[in-house]
């Protein structure tokens, strides 16, 4: 049983925390914490509900040793604020759609920019979105995610600790 839960958030589902999802569970899966912790992904909207990631995110993940093709995208759910101990977001625009969304305002405090929150020291605080540009963004989204998600698994490793 998953003594602790991540849920990676942006727009789609589609593109950033698809990739983010797949690479933390990558890395996760080298870890002592494995079994330990739940890992999911979901989108602020419910424009991609059942899609699999876009084949560009798909296809560069690929390249890096990372699989998506597993992933359906869904909406984030009420219930997902009470079952989950963190929801990441990606950038700011979904970081306050999900602040805006909480059910009880206990719940804020899970609530995270990814970037800003787990990667401090890159120059970048959001993840950019990928979408309209070209295959160069979804290159940089996985080079972000795979730096915030070292500092994730860091963090939770303090958590584990107590
Ligand atoms: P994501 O990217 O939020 O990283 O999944 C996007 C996917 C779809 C759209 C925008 C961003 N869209 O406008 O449909």
């Amino acid at each position: 049983m998953p003594k602790f839960s991540v849920l990676f958030v942006c727009l789609g589902n589609i593109c950033r925390s698809p990739t983010a999802e797949g690479i933390f569970k990558h890395k996760l899966a080298q870890t002592e914490l494995n079994e330990l912790i739940f890992v999911d992904s979901a989108g602020t909207s419910a424009h991609h509900v059942g899609e699999s990631p876009d084949q560009r995110a798909q296809e560069e993940a690929k390249k890096a040793g990372y699989d998506l093709s597993f992933i359906r995208s869904r909406q984030v759910r009420d219930v997902d604020f009470h079952e989950f101990d963190l929801l990441v977001a990606m950038d700011e625009s979904n970081y306050y759609n999900l602040l805006d969304a909480v059910p009880e305002p206990e719940y804020q405090q899970k609530i995270k920019l990814f970037l800003a929150d787990y990667a401090p020291d890159l120059p970048k605080r959001e993840v950019p979105d990928p979408y309209y540009g070209g295959a160069q963004g979804f290159v940089e989204v996985i080079q972000l995610i795979e730096a915030a998600s070292d500092g994730l698994i860091e963090e939770l490793r303090r958590i584990h600790r107590g």
